[in-house]
């Protein structure tokens, strides 16, 4: 069956079509041999009023749309309108669903944002008049494909598309009279001039595309295509596992037993002595404030960081020790109450002395040594020191104030 189907297409391919042809003229083709030619060619033929002519080249030629006196092309027409829609279908899309369909809180933003919808916008406007214009060029002013033309498969179109150049008036056109076109091709030097008879059938109907096997066997091709493709993808694919070192890969869980290590602890300690990056070990760790002497406050008295010493002070010291450091704190009924840290006890005490208790811990008081970096902690310090001067402020400071 297959050979048969290759023996249609074959002979299909060998028997020209001016062998099938029928008594009715399609036109007179003539051809030229240089560029320059058919140029003068066409203006001379458009200057003589014809309408249905076309000429044909190997290659594009510039300047010939203006010999032929074509009108500016349409296409920006078409290509202006569908980007547009484009434009529109997208912004409508967008905003039907983040502000209509599915509306969502992000950030406290507005539910439609034009720049973020830009770049969406920004595709489908030229995804949309890029297609248009390719299948407007194509289908709408090329009329392609011309299956039926009568030039297809023809002498005067293999000429035309190797390396002559060929120009056809047609039979139809008002001002067609035989002897004036051929004495038109003379005078502009064609070098042959041939008849293009319409075929004798609709040629359609013997195109194998329309053989009931040729069809067949593409509609076979593409089921059995469309099946081992899902068998592939949902069942041989599925199964196998295309990568799978890394969960191959030997390790150990934490708090799980190694037999690589002596100890047969799969956890190790750091080596003794050494410290990870970042986190410097406190000297003092776990002793009474008694001992803290030598810690000096590395952080200056600057309103920045004052600043920041009263936004870490109000997250994580006023819950207890209220905003002003009075003790007061929301958690008043809920935790041993702070003594106020206004007291002479902790005026007096230096600022290393502040940060070993935030540092340390103090009795109840956790260690917050966890939670706030050593340098806010020292900032806190600072802010507890302000604190501390605004609660009895010198007649100096209110000065100052003012
Ligand atoms: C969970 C509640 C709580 C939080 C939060 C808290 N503290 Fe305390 N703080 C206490 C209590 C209770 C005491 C009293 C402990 C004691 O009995 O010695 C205390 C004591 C202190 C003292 C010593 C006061 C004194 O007179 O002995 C200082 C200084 C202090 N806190 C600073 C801070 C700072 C700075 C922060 C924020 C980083 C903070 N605290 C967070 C509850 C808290």
């Amino acid at each position: 069956m297959l050979k048969k189907i290759i023996n249609k297409v074959k002979e299909f391919d060998t028997v020209r079509d001016e062998d099938r042809r029928s008594n009715k003229l399609y036109g007179k083709a003539a051809l030229y041999n240089t560029p320059n030619e058919i140029t003068l060619a066409a203006a001379e033929v458009a200057g003589k009023g014809y309408k249905n002519f076309d000429v044909y080249t190997p290659y594009p030629m510039h300047g010939m749309d203006d010999a032929m006196g074509m009108p500016p092309p349409k296409i920006g027409y078409v290509s202006f309108i569908f980007g547009i829609t484009g434009t529109g279908l997208a912004l409508l899309m967008m905003i039907w669903m983040s502000s209509i369909n599915y509306p969502n809180i992000i950030g406290g933003k507005p539910f439609f944002g034009l720049p973020g919808a830009i770049p969406i916008t920004f595709e489908s406007t030229v995804l949309l008049c890029g297609i248009a214009t390719v299948l407007g060029l194509i289908i709408l002013f090329s009329k392609m494909p011309k299956l039926n033309s009568p030039l297809n498969n023809t002498e005067f179109m293999s000429r035309v598309t190797s390396d002559k150049f060929g120009l056809v008036i047609q039979a139809d056109d008002e001002k067609y009279i035989e002897d004036e076109v051929l004495k038109l091709f003379s005078e502009t030097k064609a070098f042959e001039v041939q008849d293009i008879y319409y075929r004798e059938s609709n040629l359609i109907q013997k195109t194998p595309l329309f053989d009931w096997r040729f069809t067949a066997a593409i509609i076979g091709t593409a089921l059995i295509t469309a099946v081992v493709s899902y068998v592939t993808l949902n069942y041989v694919l599925y199964e196998t596992v295309p990568f799978n070192w890394m969960w191959k890969q030997g390790r150990i869980d934490a708090q799980s037993r190694s037999d690589f290590f002596p100890n047969k602890s799969g956890m190790r300690d750091p080596v003794t002595g050494t410290v990870a990056r970042g986190f410097m070990p406190y000297e003092y760790a776990g002793m009474p404030d008694s001992a803290v002497k030598l810690l000096s406050n590395p952080v200056a008295v600057t309103k920045k960081s004052i600043e920041r010493g009263q936004e870490r002070f109000n997250i994580y010291c006023s819950p207890c020790h209220g905003y002003f450091g009075d003790g007061d704190g929301r958690l008043r009924d809920q935790f041993p109450k702070p003594p106020s840290l206004h007291n002479q006890k902790v005026k007096n005490w230096s600022d290393g002395n502040i940060f070993h208790v935030i540092t340390n811990g103090q009795n109840v008081m956790p260690s917050y040594a966890e939670q706030v970096s050593k340098e806010d902690r020292w900032a806190i310090v600072n802010y507890i020191r302000a604190l501390q001067r605004a609660k009895d402020a010198s007649e100096e400071d209110l000065e100052k104030a003012k």
